[in-house]
Formats: C-alpha cells, structure tokens, sequence
C-alpha cells in the first residue's frame, strides 16, 4: 500500500503569478467546473508534479484562505496554492515554477488535513518561518471568523520575501508580530516568544527545519506537555553534509539496494518496484515505520520517542538514513 485511497481531482491552472523572486502562487480549479471538495483550515492538498528525471511524484502544499469568514471554504470553487522555489531539490518546486501555466491541466489528491487548528476559546499562538505561512494564513482567518483569540509570528529573511504580508496585516492588524533576520540581524528569538506566552496559549508551528527543532527544544526546555505544540515541517527530505551512500538489504526477500546519498531509503525501494507504507514523508505521521535488524539509524524524525531512537529497532524510513554502510531492514 502507498498513500490511503486518495480521491484524485483533475484541476486547470487558474493562475500563476510570482508573489516574489521565491514564491510564485497558484489558483486552481475543477477542470469541468465544478464545485470543489470544502476543507477545514491547516488542510493541504497533494500535487502531481513532473521531476527533472522525467519521473512522477507527489508535493504537498496547503491551502491558502485570508477570508475571515465561517463558510469561506466550505465549497469553494478555487484553491490556493503557493510554492517555494528549491533549487537543490529533485526538480517538484521548480515543476510548479516553470512547468505551469494558466490554462494547464494537472492532477491533485483531495484535501486532507493533519494539521487541524483547535475550536476552544484558548489563544491559538502561530509561528511561521517562511513559506510555512500558508497553512498558519488559514488558521487565522478561521481564528478570526470564530471571534478566537489568534496571534501570529511571522519571520523570514526579508520583508521582500514574506508572502501574504498585506492580507495577514488585513486580517490580524496588532496580532501580527513581524520579524526580519534582514532588519534583527538575528534570527527569531524563540525563547522570548515563548516567555510572552499564556499558561493556556496553544502554539501552531510551521517552518523549516531548524526552526521546528528550535520550538520543540525550548518548549521541552520549559515544560510545555506535547499537547500544547503543533506543527508541521515545511520541507521536503534535504540531503545533509555527510550523507552517502549505503547498501540496503532487505531480510524477507533478500534483494540488496544502495541507497544513494541524495536519495531516501523509502525513495530507493519505491524505484526499486517495492510498495512500502508512506503517508507524509517528511518524518511526522508514522506511517513508514520499519522494524531494523542491524545497522546504526540516523533518526531524523518527529514520530519516535528517544527511547525508540535510542533501542534502534525501528524507523521512519521516508526520511532516517543509515549513520554506517550497511542496514538490514526486516521487510
Ligand atoms: S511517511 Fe510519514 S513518517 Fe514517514
């Protein structure tokens, strides 16, 4: 099994517009015209994109509302996609970059959501680092329709480089709280966000990478129950400096892989004609887990506790790698 019964949506490109030299926005809507799937704020949808290999693959992307307004995505007849342009990655970005047009015709999966923000009357505290906005720009409009209390911070390198700046601005006025590295010289100070947060505040992180890992530990650090962070990672697996290439043997059927260095193990079995479970691929939802007979993990996910990364019996092969030369999978 792959990615559980998706309903595939055959869409045109309404538009496509560049909102700054990283991020280019896409309008989509039913290809006959019809009224779209509603969805509920923090939702993404699932693009099929054209690698630079020539090869198909799925990205994710959320979807983008700043109406504050209780119906606004119940059955709407667009969606709001923006993508953010990685050079160094397998080519999906730049497919929506370049290889789209008004007009096209391209294939989504329905929107889902794994990222739901709460109903209650508690404040809902979003973190945005870059193109993480997107989800966190439905979240509080959705916020704002309900009359909830909502706060944001939005950082990035440069105002430039900030989408949906006016309508969150628009939408938030006082409760959004902007930072610039450009204008800071450092990057956002995630301790002091977090001491200007309530007992009862709820924080709703997106971003990259080492901003997550920067929330988790000063939330870890100053007490916060689990219950109390959300987030979402806003990347897509990155090759680090030291990964390469590993032999992959699988213990059931006895095939042996490599793994290359910019390549994921989840990757290598699926070009391989293998059908293992995956859901996000970014090291969040667990669907991937793998029992491990030998060799040493390189846990680079957000799903096992540190006891289980420490036991190193299991992991999460969309986005772990093998620290060695040689892993033994038991599938
Ligand atoms: S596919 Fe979600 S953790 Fe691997």
């Amino acid at each position: 099994m792959t990615h559980p019964a998706p309903t595939n949506l055959k869409m045109r490109v309404v538009e496509a517009r560049s909102l700054n030299p990283l991020i280019r926005m896409l309008r989509l809507a039913a290809e006959d015209g019809s009224q779209l799937p509603g969805f509920t704020a923090g939702a993404h949808i699932r693009v099929q994109v054209r690698l630079q290999d020539g090869a198909q693959d799925w990205r994710h992307y959320s979807l983008i509302n700043p109406l504050a307004r209780a119906d606004a995505t119940d059955a709407p007849s667009e969606y709001v996609i923006a993508v953010r342009r990685e050079d160094s990655g397998r080519g999906g970005s730049r497919f929506m970059h370049e290889g789209l047009q008004a007009g096209d015709s391209l294939l989504i999966e329905a929107p889902k959501n794994d990222f739901p923000v709460h109903a209650g009357g508690a404040r809902a505290v979003l973190v945005a680092g870059g193109i993480g906005v997107t989800p966190l720009v439905s979240m509080a409009a959705s916020r704002k329709a309900a009359g909830a209390p909502v706060r944001m911070h939005y950082a990035g390198r440069s105002r430039e480089l900030m989408a949906f700046l006016p309508e969150l601005q628009a939408l938030l006025g006082d409760d959004l709280l902007l930072h610039t590295d450009e204008e800071a010289g450092a990057p956002l100070d995630i301790g002091k966000l977090l001491d200007g947060c309530g007992a009862d505040d709820l924080l709703y992180v997106c971003g990259p990478k080492v901003m997550l890992d920067a929330v988790l530990a000063a939330t870890q650090a100053r007490g916060w129950t689990h219950d109390r962070v959300h987030f979402e990672l806003f990347t897509e697996p990155v090759v680090e400096e030291g990964d390469h290439a590993f032999e992959l043997v699988l213990a059931q059927s006895g095939q042996t892989y490599t793994v290359q260095a910019g390549q994921t193990i989840l990757d290598c079995l699926i070009d391989h004609g293998c059908d293992p479970m995956y859901d996000c691929k970014r090291g969040e939802c667990g669907v991937c887990a793998t029992p491990v007979m030998e060799g040493e993990i390189d846990h680079r996910d957000y799903v096992l506790t540190a006891r289980e990364k420490a036991e190193g019996n299991v992991m999460q092969i969309c986005i772990s790698r093998c620290k060695g030369k040689r892993l033994v999978l038991d599938i």
